[in-house]
């Protein structure tokens, strides 16, 4: 699965990932229940809403923390056509903590329940929900389990590090191989997997049902061919510059008629290279996190 990046992860992107690697499954940006009646989603996330992106399935999520307003929205997404939903119990950033929305929650377990229950109550297909291991305390996810099971959430996303933790030290995948034989349910494990060994370490090793990338996919897309064995699991350093390469020139090409001016183009294309951690790479990515103009990127792209 491709993992959800607000202000990354945008129409064009995915695109670009289903035409290159097909992702299994691909997630929206999240999209924020708002107290607004009927208009309980943006237009803007009305229109993000669908059962598939190309012919992968399209899973939208929602993030909020009032029932009411969240099953509004759920009822909304599945209204513009939203088959799979998820709800997202892990952004540990800005006001959706403050206003308890996102990985917030996690610090007020009591108010889960009547939401989970609302929410697989209102959504006829798919509903997962992706989370935190705990809001300041890695082992609170093993409290929530019983819930889920109870509400018969389709499956989790477990990224294994707590909310206040941010994205310091490293997400604990022991925690994910316990949750996986805690549950019955189906757990996708998310977190830190930058290369294909490691990803398929931790299938092995945690026994997770599938796994979920962010950070290193939008580094590399590639990862989803290496984990497949369709693409060299350790490329070399030409390899791996040819592909960034083509998959930043593909991506230039879907986002000019997305968005509009220059500035906008180049700033969306330079969070592509924030990514990359391949000291192979590197070099490159910071030369082309700042070009001035689009020119100059395009220029560092036929080098
Ligand atoms: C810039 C950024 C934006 C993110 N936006 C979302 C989001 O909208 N919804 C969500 O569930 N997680 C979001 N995440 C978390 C990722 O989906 C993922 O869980 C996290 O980055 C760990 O996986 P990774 O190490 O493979 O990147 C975001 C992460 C980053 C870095």
């Amino acid at each position: 699965m491709l993992a959800p990046l607000q202000g990354v992860t945008n129409r064009a992107l995915r695109a670009c990932f289903i035409d290159r690697v097909r992702p299994d499954t691909v997630f929206t940006e999240f999209m924020q229940a708002r107290n607004q009646g009927p208009k309980a989603l943006s237009a803007a996330d009305r229109r993000e809403a669908g059962a598939v992106h190309g012919n992968v399935p399209l899973v939208a999520q929602l993030i909020g923390h009032r029932p009411e307003v969240l099953v509004l929205a759920a009822q909304t997404a599945q209204a513009a056509g939203a088959r799979h939903l998820n709800f997202n119990l892990g952004c540990p950033f800005g006001r959706h903590t403050t206003g308890l929305s996102g990985g917030a929650l996690l610090s007020r377990p009591d108010l889960l329940p009547e939401i989970v229950f609302a929410l697989r109550a209102a959504i006829s297909g798919s509903f997962s929900i992706k989370l935190r291991a705990g809001y300041d305390d890695l082992e609170q996810i093993f409290s929530l389990l019983p819930l889920f099971a109870a509400a018969q959430v389709d499956f989790l996303v477990l990224h294994p590090r707590t909310v206040v933790q941010k994205y310091g030290g490293n997400a604990d995948h022991t925690i994910t191989a316990r949750v996986v034989k805690e549950t019955p349910l189906p757990v996708i494990a998310n977190g830190d997997i930058v290369s294909a060994a490691q990803g398929k370490e931790i299938l092995q090793t945690t026994k997770a049902a599938g796994l979920m990338l962010g950070r290193g996919a939008i580094a590399d897309p590639r990862l989803f061919s290496r984990l497949r064995g369709l693409a060299p699991e350790r490329p070399n350093a030409g390899e791996l510059q040819q592909d960034f390469v083509d998959y930043l020139g593909d991506l230039l090409t879907r986002y000019e008629p997305l968005f509009c001016g220059e500035q906008q183009i180049l700033a969306k294309l330079k969070e592509v290279p924030a990514f990359v951690t391949d000291p192979r790479l590197l070099p490159l990515a910071q030369q082309l996190r700042r070009a001035r103009t689009l020119q100059d990127f395009r220029a560092l792209l036929s080098f």
